[in-house]
């Protein structure tokens, strides 16, 4: 009888032990996956942030007018420039605005229209804030800029458009095309007349404050 006690108790003890480190175990097992987790969040947090006031400034220039606005404007940003260039070139019949069957007639009265873009920014999420420049047709930007904008994730940044045109004003353009991102802070956009002087756009691009 007192051995079989003994042998209880000893049981007992063995058990309770047992219980113990299985729940140790388990304890650790789950903060060893919580660390995991922290850890992971911490990475993806790393890359997806944006990594410091880098500006670009991308334009589409069918005859070279808004090109030379975005070079100045690159300068006096000191920021990176990228040329939207499309697949299919516009030539000069495209061009004709005189001709209601042109290229850029049928493009700019086709919503869904999204002229093809050769090439892309293989860095869009180093830069923080990002100029968009493009010709005045029909009163709008043309369509490859809708290409440009809905091919990338502007979420968090600032975009600053800016046009040329022959006498019209930036218009609804700049609205139109802030329907189309989510998340970005749109600045207004500024008009320039095709032979603007290096000193009119620095004096505007020096008016934003950019860092
Ligand atoms: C198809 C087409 C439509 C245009 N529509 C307008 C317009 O509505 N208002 C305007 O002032 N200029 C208009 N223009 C003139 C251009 O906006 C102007 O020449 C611009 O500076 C061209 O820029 P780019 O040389 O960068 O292509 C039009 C030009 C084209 C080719």
């Amino acid at each position: 009888m007192k051995y079989l006690s003994v042998i209880l108790s000893v049981l007992l003890l063995a058990c309770v032990l047992c219980a113990c480190t299985s729940g140790s175990n388990e304890k650790a097992a789950q903060n060893t996956s919580e660390e995991t987790a922290e850890q992971e969040t911490y990475e993806t947090n790393e890359n997806t942030q944006s990594s410091g006031g880098k500006i670009l400034v991308a334009y589409f220039s069918a005859t070279g007018n808004t090109k030379a606005v975005a070079e100045k404007t690159a300068e006096a940003a000191n920021a990176d420039l990228f040329e939207i260039v499309p697949s299919l070139p516009y030539t000069e019949a495209d061009l004709n605005y005189g001709d209601d069957n042109s290229r850029t007639t049928a493009e700019q009265n086709d919503d869904s229209a999204r002229p093809e873009i050769s090439g892309t920014v293989e860095n869009m999420e180093e830069y923080d804030t990002v100029f968009i420049g493009y010709p005045i047709w029909w009163g709008q930007a043309p369509k490859i800029m809708y290409t440009f904008l809905e091919g990338y994730d502007l979420n968090g940044k600032t975009i600053i458009p800016f046009c040329t045109s022959g006498s019209s004003p930036i218009g609804s353009s700049a609205e139109n095309m802030q329907s189309l991102t989510t998340g970005a802070s749109w600045l207004e956009g500024q008009r320039f007349s095709a032979g603007a002087s290096s000193e009119e756009v620095s004096d505007w691009v020096n008016s934003l404050g950019l860092k």
